[in-house]
């Protein structure tokens, strides 16, 4: 297909770009319908002001459809969360979100990066191990669901060089 008619198609052309505090609304609004335990608009604000926190959101066109969130600490950083709106998964929108952010977590001197995923995730786990994170730990029943179910959690980690 034509560029532009496959990007018209997708809604727009997506470009990951550093948050900024207006965005801490609609990154409260994905968060909350991605995860059981949402974060708060003000959770968002702190992130995105605090010098060890690196937060970037995914547009699509004049929408943000995503984020992702790291803590960093000396050479090391945590993702802290990722996630795409619901009806925008599947495209491979998440590739570029997660290598771009991984790219700024280089520029800021981070070496290590680790994050943790629940162990049923294939879709995260997927795209995990593709952009070259390899499982480290495993740490059972670390995940209660409101149905008092639990799950376990996989840890993983990339260097970056
Ligand atoms: C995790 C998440 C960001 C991935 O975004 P996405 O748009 O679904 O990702 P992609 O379309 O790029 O798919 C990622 C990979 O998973 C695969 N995949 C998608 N759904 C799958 C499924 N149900 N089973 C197995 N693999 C699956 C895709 O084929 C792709 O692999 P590929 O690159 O080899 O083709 C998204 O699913 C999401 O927001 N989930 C809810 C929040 C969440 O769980 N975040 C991670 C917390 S650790």
């Amino acid at each position: 297909m034509m560029r532009w008619l496959s990007e018209w198609w997708r809604g727009g052309t997506a470009a990951v770009e550093p948050a900024s505090a207006r965005d801490a609304a609609r990154l409260a609004q994905l968060h909350g319908a991605s995860f059981a335990r949402g974060w708060g608009e003000g959770e968002f604000e702190s992130m995105i002001s605090e010098p060890n926190t690196l937060v970037h959101r995914l547009r699509l066109g004049r929408k943000t459809i995503g984020f992702a969130v790291s803590r960093m600490g000396a050479d090391e950083a945590e993702i802290l969360s990722i996630a795409i709106d619901a009806d925008e998964r599947g495209r491979g929108l998440s590739r570029d979100l997660l290598l771009t952010h991984l790219g700024h977590l280089a520029g800021k001197g981070v070496r290590t990066v680790f994050l943790e995923v629940e162990e049923n995730n294939a879709p995260a786990r997927r795209l995990y191990e593709r952009a070259g994170f390899a499982v480290v730990g495993r740490r059972e029943r670390y995940y209660r669901q409101a149905s008092g179910e639990q799950l376990n959690a996989l840890l993983m980690r990339r260097d970056l060089s």
